[in-house]
């Protein structure tokens, strides 16, 4: 099971109490771990549930929840408060954060607010306690940008298959974006045909919530999610940066990983997907066009203190003829090869054609074996210096 956050809550109101819990219960990366009814017994409850976070709902009188909050900062001061009322009293908001409650939100709660306010919170029990690679904060998936540096590059190919590879790993919930609006192709890749795609997403953009964005998504038999690019060339335009973003936000918190298979246009879009990334693979292939690309785009991002950092390079298609090798790739572009992808055109071909994903269809591929090595070290299951660079058993490079 994925690592959630247990969040326990205390509202004497119904009226309040109700609607927050099932916004509470929509929201796959929570659990609630306890309910109280009585500002009086939720000490108690905290004390023998241990939860991560504890909201405590302000209206009902603020005077005991106040008293509450100070007596469960000071006591339990590793368990962050969130405190929520739907009054708008500047002054009951100062008595709550002096108090000791971490965060403030509006009642009625919005959920992005709430994964807002939980993504902020540092994390209560030490980081040991979860599986390698689980995100810092469990409301927090990692999110993969793949982009290319010309089309037909290996983006859709890398990012599929990345994505089904750790759909695999136990606790892991996994989906892709379709950002190749006009011409994307992951739905071929994966041989699904969704009833949704991102422009009803888009259309349904001020009724989204988690019930309604989880039945958008198709679910493929490895256990990658895709929201697919729109079915119809001229809805395209419906998507905007802020539709993207809201998206992302609320897929955070249901996914442990989001994969963007981005387009070539370096759109608005795109650069929404880019920075809303964690890790950006920027694949590329040993071709001078390719390669030049790469060198315009790392001018381009490496301007950009945000995304600069987030920047790695996969070689694709590696040990295809090219009088280029990896070292003059590295000399070029100035900065390392952070993956290479092996070429492996039988499989990769009867994969795409068939919709079946490397892991199903050729788990023992060398394509698929360094689609696993790229999971894990994205994992942080693997040091980064044992990366295939370094490996000669793995398939011929040029270098
Ligand atoms: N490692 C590989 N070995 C052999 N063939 C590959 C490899 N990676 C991708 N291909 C092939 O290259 C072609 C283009 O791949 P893909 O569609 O993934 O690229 P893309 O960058 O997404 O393209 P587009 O610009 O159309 O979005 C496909 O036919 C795919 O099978
Ligand atoms: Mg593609």
């Amino acid at each position: 099971m994925r690592d959630v956050l247990r969040i326990a809550i205390v509202d004497p109101s119904d009226a309040t109490r109700e609607p927050l819990r099932n916004l509470l219960l929509g929201v796959d990366s929570v659990w609630l771990e306890a309910e109280c009814a009585r500002y009086e017994f939720f000490f108690d409850v905290i004390r023998q549930s241990v939860p991560d976070v504890a909201i405590v709902c302000l209206d009902a009188d603020q005077a005991k929840a106040i008293q509450l909050i100070g007596q469960v900062a000071s006591q339990v001061p590793e368990l962050p408060i969130l405190a929520v009322s739907g009054r708008n009293d500047g002054q009951a908001i100062l008595q709550a954060l002096r108090s000791g409650a971490r965060e403030f939100l509006t009642s009625p709660v919005q959920l992005e607010e709430l994964l807002t306010a939980l993504a902020r919170l540092p994390r209560r029990r030490p980081a040991g306690d979860s599986a390698p690679g689980t995100p810092f904060n469990k409301v927090n998936a990692q999110v993969y940008a793949v982009v290319g540096s010309r089309g037909g590059v290996g983006c859709t190919s890398v990012a599929v298959n990345l994505g089904a590879t750790l759909a695999q790993e136990r606790g892991y919930s996994v989906a892709l974006i379709d950002l190749d609006l006009a011409l994307g192709d992951a739905d071929v890749a994966l041989d699904l045909m969704g009833d949704y795609t991102l422009s009803d997403v888009a259309l349904n953009i001020d009724r989204l919530d988690m019930a309604f964005l989880k039945r958008s998504l198709c679910q493929h038999a490895s256990g990658l999610s895709l929201l697919p690019h729109p079915v119809q060339m001229e809805d395209c335009q419906l998507i905007r940066e802020e539709h993207l973003q809201r998206l992302i936000n609320l897929l955070r918190a249901s996914y442990t990983h989001l994969l963007l298979d981005l387009s070539k246009s370096f759109s608005p879009n795109d650069v929404t997907g880019l920075r809303m990334a964690d890790t950006i693979l920027l694949v590329a292939q040993l071709d001078l066009s390719s390669l030049r690309n790469v060198v315009r785009m790392m001018l381009t991002l490496g301007n950009d203190p945000e995304l600069a950092p987030k920047v790695q390079i996969v070689i694709n298609r590696v040990g295809l003829e090219s009088d280029i090798t990896l070292k003059k790739a590295e000399e070029i572009i100035g900065k390392p090869i952070y993956w290479q992808v092996p070429n492996d055109p039988k499989v990769m071909i009867e994969s795409r054609n068939n919709g079946v994903p490397l892991i199903q269809h050729a788990p023992k591929s060398k394509a698929q074996q360094s689609i696993t090595g790229l999971a894990q070290t994205l994992m942080g299951k693997k040091q980064q210096d044992a990366a295939p660079r370094a490996k000669k058993w793995f398939w011929q490079t040029s270098s």
